[in-house]
């Protein structure tokens, strides 16, 4: 999760995500190369003194700041097509967790479990413990299995939400009518927290969602203890 003076992307925990960051790394160079050149450009023109009064037309230089924009136009959108695809990839998911935005909670289903179904809810403030995340912890959360192809199906019961998991490169809007999916594989064991982000509502802040990523043998104890 995000804590004091992170302003940057939250560390990966799937292989989605770290490939999201690296996509992001190489369009910010891409941006900072640019802008250092057009601005020094930019600054320096301040300081000439000549004109050149037989200019009227440079075909080959506009040739040249035409066509080399487009070729790195091409650099970014390239990689960038190649993410999205692959975001869309669904890989013979082991679980399949269903998420349903309301106002203003998430509840969950594992359907592939005796329809295990519980709610979440965030923890007020005034009952927080100690060690709790204000605004962030909630009172059941989902349990996944780490090293695992799962699935999420979103959908909403009455407005529109949006299932958003940072640290996973997860962000899925729950559409009432609609059945949205996605996947994802978690790398490490944690806590990942996410909230919703679309505008749903006076409590749209206070709908988080929180992740415990265990690995697979403790999933089937939990998976069972629900069951009996
Ligand atoms: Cu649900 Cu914002």
């Amino acid at each position: 999760m995000s804590t004091w003076a992170n302003l940057g992307l939250q560390d990966s925990a799937s292989p989605l995500m770290e490939q999201l960051i690296f996509f992001h790394d190489h369009a910010l160079l891409i941006l900072v190369m640019i802008t250092v050149l057009v601005g020094y450009l930019m600054f320096m023109l301040f300081f000439n003194n000549y004109v050149n009064r037989f200019l009227l037309h440079g075909q080959l230089i506009e040739m040249i700041w035409t066509i080399l924009p487009a070729i790195i136009l091409l650099f970014i959108a390239l990689p960038s097509l190649r993410l999205l695809y692959l975001l869309d990839e669904i890989n013979e998911p082991s679980v399949t967790l269903k998420s349903i935005g309301h106002q203003w909670y998430w509840s969950y289903e594992y359907s592939d479990f005796n329809n295990i179904e519980f709610d979440s809810y965030m923890i007020p403030t005034n009952e927080l413990s100690t060690d709790g995340f204000r605004l962030l912890d909630v009172d059941n959360r989902i349990v996944l299995p780490m090293n695992s192809q799962i699935r999420i199906l979103v959908t909403a019961a009455d407005v529109i939400h949006s299932w958003t998991i940072p640290a996973l490169g997860v962000k899925v809007d729950g559409t009432p009518g609609r059945l949205n999916q996605t996947n994802f594989f978690i790398n490490r064991p944690g806590l990942f927290y996410g909230q919703c982000s679309e505008i749903c509502g006076a409590n749209h802040s206070f709908m988080p969602i929180v992740i415990e990523s265990v690995p697979v043998n403790y999933f089937i104890k939990w998976i069972s203890s629900n069951n009996s």
